[in-house]
């Protein structure tokens, strides 16, 4: 078990010395808060704060808290204030008999026929994408990780929803300001989280509204286009929310909505994906038998041609990779919840506005669920050892009726990513040792992540146009 890797996470600290260690970084990240209690309870109060915080580690308590059908355990306030100017109130954020309408009108654009198209789109914005790593890698220059996988699954997104591909210029604006906004929003400090009161109103930063607006610029504009085209021009997701139909009222989406909803899936279906692909590149750049064995795995299914749907779905070390990258690195740190009335929670009392803290970064570095917790082990995830998956303990998608629509769309295109460009290039992590993951909208390098890549000897040229 020795030579498990073991990739980079804060140390677990006491809580007086983990709040001094965050006050002495002065990023207020939330992993360097958490103290060695919060891997280790069940269930238990986390005492830092005005308002009380209860984290729940159990897969049977949260269970019941995400799949509680009386809506008295909406989405966290804090959460839904800081998403709400570049969201509005989508579906990632609202709660009750308005979730369930855009749920029933978005569930069927994530239908398996759509993946299918889906992966047409994938592929062609991998393509392009290579032949910027090819450039990159002639000039042996060094990039940025962070930078490189959000340009990358933004392109996706821009092309499976809105049938366009990225523009460069859009992609470095859309990082920026959405780099801003996860630094910046008020809900992100520390002292909001330990000295306001529940349901207090938060005013935002103006940079932070001025992010959200940019972002919103260039959003309004691809619904624009899909809005003024005739109705049968577009095969896309934006098309299906579109002509998606209230089915008691028989309504559609407003502008206004269109913008919110597909902001979200833009957003929530671009930023996840890369954070967990940065996560998974640096891994396999830190450590060569895995990177090894993806491509062995690549080469006996694939060979050196073009990578088919159904071969990625046979690639099941890749799958495992990604899978062990989704445990380490949650890109949904948190995923917290309000009481919104008092309540009982397992043999905890809560009252009104405290805070529900289902923390897949715990649970899923959780020793009584985990062998090795803090290991890279992909192998946990194969069919032979499937039994020892403990039910509930690995939610990097959430959990119950509101688990992330779009899961199969990202597992799929992370499985491709991952194939082609470890079958193409080499990646040399620059300064691995400095890297520290930090909790801002999605688990983050508290720093960009720096590389280089070299187009391999014997890498083959597979771009399929
Ligand atoms: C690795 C990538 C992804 C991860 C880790 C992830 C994670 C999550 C999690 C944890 C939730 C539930 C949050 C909660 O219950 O509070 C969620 C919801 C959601 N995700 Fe994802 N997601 C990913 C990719 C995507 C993609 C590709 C899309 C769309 C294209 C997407 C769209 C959404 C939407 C719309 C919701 C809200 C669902 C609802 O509340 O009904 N996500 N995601």
């Amino acid at each position: 078990m020795s030579s498990l890797y073991v990739p980079p996470r804060p140390q677990p600290l006491a809580a007086l010395v983990s709040l001094l260690r965050v006050m002495a970084q002065g990023d207020g990240d939330l992993l360097s808060l958490l103290p060695a209690k919060a891997y280790r309870v069940k269930t238990g109060w986390l005492g830092y704060s005005r308002r009380s915080i209860l984290i729940v580690n159990e897969p049977e308590l949260l269970r019941d808290i995400l799949t509680d059908p009386t809506d008295i355990y909406p989405k966290n306030d804090l959460m839904v204030g800081a998403l709400e100017p570049l969201v509005g109130n989508s579906i990632f954020v609202s709660s009750g008999a308005v979730w369930r309408r855009q749920r029933q009108m978005i569930d069927p654009a994530f239908s398996h026929m759509r993946l299918n198209k889906a992966f047409v789109s994938m592929s062609a914005a991998v393509d392009d994408y290579e032949r910027r790593l090819d450039e990159s890698a002639e000039r042996g220059e060094s990039l940025s990780l962070d930078l490189a996988m959000s340009h990358l699954t933004a392109d996706i997104i821009c092309r499976t929803v809105f049938s366009t591909s990225l523009k460069s210029q859009t992609a470095v604006d859309v990082f920026e300001a959405f780099t801003v906004f996860e630094r910046t929003c008020a809900q992100v400090e520390l002292k909001r989280l330990i000295f306001d009161a529940p349901f207090a109103a938060i005013p935002q930063h103006p940079q932070v509204l001025e992010a959200c607006e940019r972002i919103r610029r260039h959003l309004g504009d691809l619904v624009d286009t899909h809005l003024t085209a005739d109705a049968t021009q577009y095969d896309d997701i934006a098309a299906e929310v579109i002509a998606a139909r209230d089915v008691q009222t028989g309504e559609g989406f407003t502008r206004k909505e269109l913008l919110d909803q597909l902001g979200v899936m833009f957003l929530a279906g671009h930023e996840t994906t890369a954070s967990a692909l940065i996560w998974a590149f640096m891994i396999l750049g830190l450590h060569p038998p895995a990177m090894a064995r993806i491509r062995a795995e690549v080469a006996e299914i694939a060979g050196d041609g073009p990578i088919s749907l159904e071969q990625v779905r046979r690639m099941s070390y890749v799958r495992n990779v990604f899978r062990e990258a989704l445990r380490l690195y949650p890109p949904i740190t948190f995923i917290p919840r309000v009481a919104a009335e008092p309540a009982t929670i397992g043999p905890h009392r809560v009252k009104r506005g405290a805070m529900l803290m289902i923390a897949p970064w715990c649970i899923h570095r959780h020793r009584d669920y985990w062998k090795n917790p803090h290991a890279f082990d992909p192998d946990r995830f194969s069919a032979e050892r499937e039994h020892e998956l403990v039910p509930g303990a690995y939610l990097p998608f959430g959990l119950g009726p509101r688990v992330c629509v779009g899961a199969g769309f990202a597992q799929l295109e992370a499985s491709l990513i991952l194939a082609r460009l470890c079958r193409r290039y080499d990646f040399t992590i620059l300064d691995a040792r400095k890297v520290r993951p930090v909790a801002r909208l999605t688990t983050r390098p508290a720093q960009q992540l720096m590389c280089r890549v070299a187009r391999r000897a014997d890498a083959v040229s597979s771009t399929q146009t």
